[in-house]
């Protein structure tokens, strides 16, 4: 397998302060944030410097971690207590956001270590049971495609950044693609730009070609019209909270890809870690989806279109019913919607790490 490396570092903890790679200015610069402080952390997770689930996962419990050493509890317990609820809903909509700091806070509270030391430690097991579920989850999810389709050459369509961008490294559904591609089986992939804040089109075009893949970008109302066509065997997208019952919640356009790849027979296929799975959650109807207003939408990067004095809806995820999806892919299982299999809970992985 021809290896095709990142050579970013989406989220890092280095003496005392967290490391974002500023996903707000890419592709035009490599930005790095220090952040060393809860508030700053808040904002990054809310203006998207860091995104995609699981790397606002991880970039949640390192905030545990910031916030112990900010406001250690036994002096400070309800400054804490304020910081860590200013994290834990600094997004609603990814489960793995809450169930990390929910994570690193009960290993703050098993643990005879200092607070700070306990949530530091917590924080890494985090970050390397993403990273390697991305590995796992790529090869799984390839090898899927390859058997729904018949074999390669694959062209997948897919929809926001699912790169290493939102997770450690490789990432989610990406991760089949670039996997797909090291297998030399990857024809190309057709990612939509993503409107309103482009993560496809500035995001997955910048992973896209340092993994050396072929691509062409299209506009987002492109994507099922272009099913219709056979241009795509697959479509892949990831997930930000998956409920018991399968549906799932992902940026805003997953819905309308889904409903498209229905009418065009092409398998829909869902990669995300055991992370994103909210067993607590049981149908799609439950979900909160986060609203984030509507200049995003009036504006692009900061440039006026829309007639001065409109306003907008902006919803940024919406729910595909599990009856449209063909398959969950996580790093530990495949589960064959399609089939009438069901997500039941599995023993998680390396979770003796964390706890
Ligand atoms: O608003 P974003 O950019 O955080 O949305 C991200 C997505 O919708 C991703 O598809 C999802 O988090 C899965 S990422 C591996």
């Amino acid at each position: 397998m021809q290896s095709s490396s990142q050579k970013f570092r989406t989220i890092e903890w280095n003496d005392g302060v967290v490391i974002l790679l500023d996903q707000t200015k890419l592709p035009a610069k490599e930005n790095y944030l220090q952040i060393s402080d809860v508030d700053g952390l808040v904002r990054a997770i809310k203006r998207l410097s860091v995104r995609g689930a699981p790397a606002i996962g991880v970039a949640g419990a390192y905030g545990v971690a910031l916030a112990a050493r900010q406001f250690p509890p036994a002096k400070k317990p309800k400054e804490f207590a304020a910081a860590i609820e200013q994290i834990r809903t600094a997004r609603p909509t990814a489960v793995n956001l809450e169930k990390r700091v929910t994570e690193t806070m009960a290993a703050i509270n098993r643990s005879s270590d200092s607070p700070a030391d306990a949530a530091l430690r917590a924080a890494h097991a985090i970050r390397e049971e993403e990273l390697q579920s991305s590995t796992e989850m790529g090869e799984r999810g390839a090898y899927a495609v390859l058997d729904l389709c018949g074999g390669g050459p694959i062209t997948a369509m897919t929809i926001c950044n699912t790169g290493g961008l939102a997770t450690v490294e490789r990432g989610t559904a990406l991760a089949v693609i670039q996997t797909l591609h090291e297998l030399g089986h990857l024809a190309e992939a057709i990612p939509l730009e993503t409107r309103p804040l482009l993560q496809g089109g500035r995001l997955t075009t910048w992973e896209l070609q340092r993994m050396g893949a072929n691509y062409r970008l299209i506009v987002d109302s492109a994507g099922p019209f272009l099913l219709s066509r056979g241009a795509a065997d697959v479509v892949l997208i990831g997930a930000d909270r998956i409920a018991a019952n399968g549906d799932t919640a992902n940026k805003i356009g997953s819905y309308s890809l889904a409903l498209g790849a229905r009418e065009a027979g092409v398998p829909f296929i869902v990669v995300a870690p055991e992370s994103t799975v909210d067993f607590e959650t049981a149908t799609g109807a439950e979900i909160k989806i986060e609203d984030r207003g509507p200049l995003e939408v009036t504006s692009i990067q900061g440039h006026e279109i829309a007639t001065a004095g409109s306003t907008a809806i902006n919803p940024a995820f919406d729910v595909t019913p599990a009856r449209l999806i063909t398959a969950i892919v996580t790093e530990a299982r495949v589960v064959r919607l399609d089939r009438g299999e069901t997500l039941d809970p599995v023993d998680s992985l390396r979770r003796e790490e964390i706890e």
